[in-house]
């Protein structure tokens, strides 16, 4: 294959083809399941009716005219990317953001690359003892991404196709209200958006992943719960009441000093979580929470948020 051509193909920059090549090699792939069976495994991926009739209408099936030799190449070689680091925990792009509205095989090519990777990364949750249960619900984190992709009208995508590698992995495992990630010696926190985040359920859930991971994870160590969030940013509490759950929240963590992020604008990250787009002019969006309201108010007011992380023994 000839990487300029590819790229030209795939609508991507040169430098994302070689990365593919260079970190994928010839490392062995991963089939998808096979068609009959993906109307029940989407299902079992929580992946919505409508995400699901898009991605069946597009299966890579060897005869699709929709998938050219470029599309091929690159799903083929990205699960063998993905599939080169399972157990690896760290933020991993499976290949470049696709100009996905070109079409079905476009928009969900690291979908499939996922569903490929099912049966991998449940051999490894299964040689860790992980029970199936904790397993698809776990997984299902994919139908919830396509979902509010879907509401995002793709905006959260190239975020979503990186973030997904992790559950891929086996690095990310949902236990209750949280899904916690295998870090370096810490226990990194993720808040999936599944209603709110009570005190209660956010225990539970530390609970869960206290037992979980000397259980299933007996060689590695981990002495913290950690997060990096928006959600900490201490300047929510000039705004949202002292028992809203998000201060609730915060009030578990020590804070690392404030460090601007490399390569992250922690306002658009607000925007991403609370009104779920990236585009929109302040003066078009809802006020309809004390969020909302606080989010807005701030940015009008010419202020930022901070993207903060903390830390709190286990
Ligand atoms: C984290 C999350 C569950 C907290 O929700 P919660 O439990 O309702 O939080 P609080 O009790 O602190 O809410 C305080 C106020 O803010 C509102 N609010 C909270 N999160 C909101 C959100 N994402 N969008 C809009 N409004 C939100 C609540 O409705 C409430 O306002 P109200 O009193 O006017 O109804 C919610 O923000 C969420 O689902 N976020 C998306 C996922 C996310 O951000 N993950 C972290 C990524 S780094």
């Amino acid at each position: 294959m000839d990487p300029d051509e590819t790229a030209a193909r795939l609508g991507v920059a040169v430098e994302d083809v070689d990365r593919v090549r260079r970190l994928a090699g010839d490392l062995p792939s991963a089939p998808l399941p096979a068609k009959a069976d993906a109307p029940a495994i989407l299902d079992r991926l929580g992946v919505r009716p409508d995400d699901a009739a898009e991605i069946t209408a597009g299966w890579p099936d060897p005869d699709s005219p929709l998938w050219t030799p470029e599309l091929r190449w690159l799903l083929d070689r990205s699960v063998a990317l993905v599939r080169a680091d399972l157990g690896g925990h760290g933020w991993l792009p499976p290949g470049p953001a696709l100009p996905r509205d070109r079409g079905p095989a476009w928009r969900h090519l690291y979908a499939y690359a996922y569903l490929a990777l099912v049966d991998v990364v449940r051999a490894y949750h299964r040689d860790h003892g992980v029970a199936d249960a904790v397993s698809w619900t776990t997984l299902a984190d994919l139908g919830r991404n396509l979902a509010i992709d879907r509401r995002m009208h793709g905006e959260g995508w190239p975020v979503m196709q990186s973030w997904l590698t992790l559950h891929a992995r086996g690095a990310v495992y949902e236990l209750g209200r949280l899904q916690h990630h295998r870090g370096d010696g810490a226990i990194d926190l993720h808040i999936p958006e599944s209603g709110p985040l009570t005190p209660e359920a956010v225990t539970a859930s530390l609970d869960e992943a206290r037992a979980f991971f000397p259980r299933h994870f007996p060689e590695e160590r981990f002495t913290a719960f950690a997060c990096g969030s928006w959600l900490l940013d201490p300047q929510l509490r000039e705004y949202l009441p002292e028992d809203s759950n998000i201060i609730r929240f915060q009030r578990r963590f020590e804070l690392e000093p404030y460090e601007e992020p490399e390569g992250l604008d922690a306002d658009v990250e607000v925007l991403r979580f609370t009104f779920r787009t990236l585009t929109t002019p302040l003066d078009r969006l809802p006020r309809r929470t004390a969020l909302h309201r606080a989010v807005l108010d701030h940015l009008t007011a010419g202020r930022h948020w901070q993207w903060r992380r903390g830390r709190f023994p286990i």
